[in-house]
Order: structure tokens, then sequence, then C-alpha cells
């Protein structure tokens, strides 16, 4: 492929942190697409990661950031913008966890200093890397910035914990701050709601194989996987979607519309 969607655009992609992650695959992306980025992840990850791998060969810099950290978010900007020779054009949120669910407790018996965390990290960050881009007045007219939700916000999956809680929450803070971006900068913002991704962040979720495999069955086209994400992410960050902000967009292959479908069935 290679359409030259994001020539002269410059972004911050958040979330890369090994070859299945959403994010690498969408850097790859936006890279032959032209588009030139720095990359950012919490300094913890990068230790864990291939970080440096995916940098090399998309010709990036990283400049680490604790999403939840407001410092560090306002330093990312200012960077970011210094090495990029200019201010931003996108931006991928692509960031999850959940404390309680890595601790192994059920939805009924939160922790409440788990969930808080898990919140700040999962869906405040959200709002955060908007206020710094925002205050800094770094994003471009027309820019796009897009995060990376489930549609557990809408409709209860009960292992995905509570995680559903704060991608609802997400979801919200793109409406919300899709209405300011757009009236007084010309930047939109979306979320993408993604089928289930066999990734650390997915993978992490109890069941997830079930949980996978169902998906593809009661989805008409099967699950979208991280490199359709990745193409789709790059639309959106593309001068072809210009009037598209506040949206959730549903990335599935048709699941979020099926009422059940005739494999479903036919497993009864
Ligand atoms: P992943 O595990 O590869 O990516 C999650 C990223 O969040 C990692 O790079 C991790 O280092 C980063 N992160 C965690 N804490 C952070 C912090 N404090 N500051 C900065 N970064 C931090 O997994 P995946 O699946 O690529 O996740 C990306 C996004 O896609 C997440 O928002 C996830 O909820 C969402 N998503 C994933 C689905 C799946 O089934 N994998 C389905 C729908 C949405």
């Amino acid at each position: 492929m290679g359409y030259n969607l994001l020539k002269g655009k410059r972004g911050i992609i958040f979330g890369a942190l090994d070859e299945n992650s959403i994010a690498w695959k969408t850097a790859q992306t936006v890279h032959d697409e032209g588009g030139i980025f720095v990359l950012t992840n919490a300094p913890i990850a990068m230790r864990m990661g291939q970080i440096d791998e995916l940098a090399k060969k998309t010709g990036s810099q990283i400049i680490p950031a604790d999403a939840t950290s407001v410092e560090d978010l306002d330093n990312l900007v200012e960077k970011a913008v210094e090495i990029l020779g200019g201010k931003i054009d996108f931006v991928l949120h692509s960031i999850g966890m959940s404390v309680n669910v890595r601790k192994g407790r059920a939805y009924t018996d939160e922790k409440y200093d788990f969930t808080a965390k898990g919140w700040d990290v999962s869906a405040l960050s959200f709002h955060k890397v908007m206020q710094s881009l925002y205050k800094a007045d770094a994003m471009n007219e027309w820019g796009s910035i897009v995060a990376l939700t489930y549609m557990a916000a809408q409709r209860t999956f009960p292992d995905y914990n509570d995680m559903a809680d704060n991608k609802a929450y997400l979801e919200s803070v793109a409406r919300s701050f899709g209405y300011f971006f757009g009236k007084e900068k010309k930047v939109r913002v979306n979320t993408i709601s993604q089928s289930p991704t066999a990734t650390t962040a997915g993978q992490g979720v109890k069941g997830f194989d079930g949980f996978i495999s169902y998906a593809e069955k009661m989805s008409p086209l099967g699950n979208a996987t991280a490199q359709d994400c990745a193409d789709y992410t790059v639309t959106l960050f593309s001068d072809l979607t210009r009037k598209v902000t506040m949206q959730n967009l549903f990335h599935d292959g048709g699941f979020s519309n099926t009422g059940v479908s005739q494999e479903v069935i036919e497993k009864f």
C-alpha cells in the first residue's frame, strides 16, 4: 500500500510496547504513509518493550512520558514540536491498564486505590494529553486526535471489569474536549472502538481466547486486526475525514450491530 496520505504531517504516538501493539502497527503504517512522529511510552514500559527497534525502523525519536504525569506530558509536547520542527497534526492515545484486572480482583470486589490508578492511566490520561496540547497551542488546524476504546463502554462484558467504566469515561472525554478543540482550534477528536485484539493489554482480560473467538464468529466481516485498526486510524489522521469529530467509531467487522450469527446459533 502507500498513498502518501500523511505526507508532511507530524505526530505523537503513545503506547507501542511490542510488535503486537496496535500503536506499533499504527506507527509503521503512518510511516509508510509519509507521516513523521515521536514515539512515547511510560518509562517502565520502555525497559520491558522493544520500542528502540520501532524507532530505528521508522526514523523516530523516543520521548519517555508517564501519561498520568502532567509534567511529563508538557515536556513531551514541547520536545515533540521541537524535534519535528513544527506543530502537531495527529496524536494516537493507545494506553490502557487496570490494576484490578492485573491483581485478579472481581468487579464486585474492587480495591478503590487500584480503580483510581487504572482510571488515571486508561481514561483521565486522555484528558491530560489533550490539555497539554491545548494549553501549549501545539496542534495545527485540522489536526486529528484518536484514542482507542472497546464496546464494553456501551454493553456489559463481565470480565472486562473496571476497564468498561474507564472506556465510558474516555469516550465522554473525546466528546467534551472535541467540542472545545473543534470550536477554538479546528482540531477533531474521536475514539475508535476496536475488536478484541491479541496484544499484551488484550490478553490480560480473563477468558480472552473465548472472548476473541466469540467476537470472530459474531462479526459478519470477522474481527478487525491490529493492522486493520492502524489502517483505519490513518484515514482519521488524513485530510479525507476533516469533518468527523466527537464520534465513537465502531471498527469491529459489524459485531456491534449483530444480534446473533448463524455460527453462534449452530453452537446451541
Ligand atoms: P498494549 O499492551 O500493546 O498497549 C498498551 C500500552 O499502554 C502499552 O504500551 C503500555 O506501556 C501503555 N501504558 C500503560 N501505562 C501507561 C502509562 N502510565 N503511561 C503511558 N503509557 C502507558 O495493548 P493494545 O491492545 O495495543 O492497547 C492499546 C489500546 O487499545 C488500549 O487503550 C486498549 O484498551 C485498546 N483496545 C484494545 C483491545 C484489545 O483487545 N487488545 C480492544 C479494544 C481497545
